[in-house]
Order: C-alpha cells, then sequence, then structure tokens
C-alpha cells in the first residue's frame, strides 16, 4: 500500500477542512494551510493503538518511563542531544508550554524577544500573558535566506528583556539555524541574562544537507539557560494526540516550570497518546525516512514549478513542509493576495501578514499532502497566474 496515499478528511474533524467555509467562506479550495500532513499517520502507531484497545478499561494513565525513553534515544540518535530523564516532562502542547514558560520566567511587563515573522501563538502567548513584544525584524539576503541581525539585536535589548522565543528550526521561514548562528544568539542571551525558549517541534523535519542542532546541546552554560520545547507531533503526523515534551536541565528553572504547570494543571495526558507517542519514537524510524524522501520529492516538484512561474519567488525550504511563497511580484496588497489565491486559484493558504508584517506580499503553503494533490494545487496556481 501506498503509504503517502490521498486520504479523504473532509467527513472527519480536521480543522483544516472543517473550518475552511469560516475562513475562506468557501468550501471550494484546497486546504493547504493548518500545519499538519494530509498523509496517514505511521501504520506502527495505529496498529498499537488497535492492540491496545483491546484492554476495554481506558482510564487515568501516567506517561510509562518506557516513553521517556523512547524520546531520550531518538534525540541521542538524531540529534546528538544526550537528555536526561529527570530533565523532562509532559506537555499536551508546545504552545501551552511556551505560556507557562513565559509565566514561570517572566513578570509582567517584562519583554519577549520574537523574530518577525513567526508561527502566530509566538505573540499571542506574550501579549495574553501581559508581557511586552520586542520585535525583531528577519531579513532576506540576495539569496533569499533570511537572518537576524545580531548587532541590531544587541541595541534593542533593555533591562526588561526577559526572554527570548526561539523558533528552531523555524516556521515559517523553513530556516534551520547553524551552529554558528545558535552560539552567537546564545551568547549574547547569556551576556544580558535572558533565558531561551526553544520551540524545536520541527526539528525532524530537515532536509539533506542541512543539520539540526538544540540550543541546549551547544554547551554547559546554553544547557542551564533553555528549555526546548520537543514532541512527535509534526514528525509523525500526530498532532492530535495533544502530547509533546518539556526539556529543562537546571534544577531551579524546571521547579519554577513545573509549578505553574501544577497550577494549570498539565496533568499525565491520555492513555491512547501515551501508546502512539512510545510507539512512533521507537518503531517510526523507517515511516519517518520515507516521508523525509516523500517531502523532498515534493519540494523539487515546486522548485521546478516555480522555474516555470517566476512571478511566484521562493528559497527551497531547509526545514519543515511549508512552503514560504513570495508572491510580492504580483503587485496586489495583502487582502488582494488572499482573494487571488481562494478565488482565483482554489487555494486555501495561511496568509503572510498571520506571520507578522515581515509576512506581507507571502503566503504559506503546506506541501505534506501526495503528490498528486501538489501537482492539482501547482496547476490551479498556473491557471490563475494566466488567468
Ligand atoms: C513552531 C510551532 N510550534 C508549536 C506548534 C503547535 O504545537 P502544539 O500543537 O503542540 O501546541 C506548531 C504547529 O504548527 C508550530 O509550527
Amino acid at each position: 500500500m501506498d503509504e503517502f496515499r490521498s486520504i479523504d478528511r473532509s467527513g472527519s474533524n480536521a480543522e483544516k477542512y472543517t473550518l475552511r467555509e469560516k475562513l475562506f467562506h468557501t468550501e471550494a479550495v484546497i486546504p493547504m494551510w493548518v500545519a499538519d500532513m494530509d498523509l496517514a499517520t505511521p501504520e506502527c502507531v495505529i496498529h498499537a493503538l488497535q492492540k491496545r484497545l483491546l484492554h476495554p478499561v481506558v482510564g487515568y494513565e501516567i506517561m510509562s518511563e518506557r516513553a521517556f525513553m523512547s524520546q531520550i534515544h531518538w534525540m541521542r540518535e538524531h540529534h546528538s542531544f544526550d537528555i536526561k530523564r529527570e530533565w523532562l516532562s509532559y506537555s499536551p502542547s508546545v504552545v501551552a508550554s511556551i505560556g507557562c514558560a513565559i509565566r514561570a520566567l517572566s513578570e509582567v511587563g517584562d519583554e519577549v524577544i520574537v523574530m518577525d515573522p513567526v508561527y502566530p501563538p509566538f505573540y499571542s502567548m506574550v501579549k495574553e500573558n501581559n508581557r511586552q513584544l520586542l520585535l525583531h525584524s528577519l531579513k532576506q539576503d540576495r539569496e533569499g535566506r533570511y537572518h537576524f541581525d545580531i548587532d541590531l539585536l544587541r541595541s534593542q535589548i533593555t533591562p526588561k528583556t526577559k526572554l527570548l522565543l526561539l523558533c528552531s528550526p523555524h516556521n515559517p521561514i523553513g530556516r534551520v539555524w547553524s551552529r554558528d548562528e545558535l552560539l552567537t544568539l546564545g551568547a549574547l542571551c547569556l551576556e544580558h541574562g535572558i533565558r531561551i525558549i526553544s520551540d524545536e517541534i520541527h526539528s525532524d523535519i530537515v532536509y539533506i544537507p542541512h543539520i539540526h542542532t538544540p540550543i541546549a546541546a551547544l554547551s554547559d552554560k546554553l544547557l542551564a539557560n533553555t528549555i526546548t520545547l520537543i514532541g512527535p507531533g509534526k514528525t509523525f503526523n500526530m498532532a492530535g494526540f495533544s502530547i509533546s515534551s518539556v526539556c529543562i536541565a537546571d534544577e531551579k528553572v524546571r521547579k519554577l516550570y513545573e509549578d505553574e504547570a501544577h497550577r494549570v494543571h498539565f496533568g499525565d495526558g491520555a492513555a491512547l497518546s501515551h501508546v502512539a507517542f512510545e510507539t512512533a519514537y521507537t518503531e517510526g524510524g523507517e515511516w519517518h525516512k520515507k516521508l523525509l524522501a516523500h517531502l523532498t520529492a515534493n519540494t523539487q516538484m515546486i522548485e521546478k514549478w516555480i522555474s516555470e512561474n517566476p512571478m511566484i519567488g521562493w528559497r527551497a525550504p531547509e526545514a519543515t513542509y511549508l512552503a514560504w511563497l513570495d508572491c510580492r511580484a504580483l503587485g496586489l496588497g495583502d487582502r488582494e493576495l488572499r482573494e487571488f489565491f481562494v478565488h482565483k486559484a482554489g487555494l486555501g493558504l495561511s496568509p503572510g501578514l498571520s506571520f507578522g508584517k515581515e509576512g506581507s506580499g507571502f503566503m504559506r503553503l503546506n506541501f505534506a499532502v501526495p503528490t498528486t494533490v501538489l501537482e492539482e494545487a501547482l496547476e490551479k496556481l498556473s491557471g490563475a497566474l494566466r488567468g
């Protein structure tokens, strides 16, 4: 059976499909927005769940030591990051962990560094917890590769700057930060007593020759200064299990974080999610390799399409299954651009502006779809451009 075949999700409660009418005012779009995959979750995970359900009681369960160990093993194998068991705790959501870490490690009114453009909850978690956004714009070089400007960032820091929210690899621009970039950023944070919350949820979707480096793995000081957020949600297309983990090496920081997590009762998670988590990390390795090959082929298809449709620009992502399309040459305002994609091309994408002001003129396309779906989407876009 083709593992990456087309699957009809329209009758399910999939957010990407169900909210089409509300968001795009029509169901006649191929939904390529929410960052989950229109591809089947690994069969090994589904089988393990079926087996678990042969036992008829699904009560409160704790996450097993084996489950945590499976993730520790995966992180060592894939990212050369040696995590000790006591550093890890369960979280129902990476975004919830971000909010929790912000509350645990800063005071109301403190500043949190956020790089623009970025995944929208980075902004909302800071604002909804009554902290101040310290926005740092990422800029493209001539080749379209995004960078932060360390000197500018240094000049933006004030005594109220307490946290950096790092997206590594970065959604939506698809950057894998290099060791040197992370060392420079890390040194600045250490110099100014700024703690790092590193969201590494996309760290397993990385394309050759890029290598993801967990910032906490770079030195003992950075290990002690960082909260790393990791999980199987993106890697194995299992966001619906609401399970991730938080890695904190420093005992004092861990206590602050865990006290806050107790206050909102993160709990121990769901029985089926524990099974899915452990199985994915233990048995999902081969599937993950095939997934990367499938996504690489999809990036090549987009690359070829862009070479034939130069009105749209992009730089192939170094990580993530998200294409950051530069549509500025079309000369449309952001509202018109969105209308063009929905009504002319029949595609439901994420508007660049929703990732911050630096996203103006861009659209984000989720290409974690079967090859046939991507072909159809690109054909529709070609047709709209010709029109
Ligand atoms: C950078 C980033 N962090 C977090 C999440 C969501 O994580 P969770 O569902 O565990 O809250 C996403 C989902 O798109 C993401 O792109």
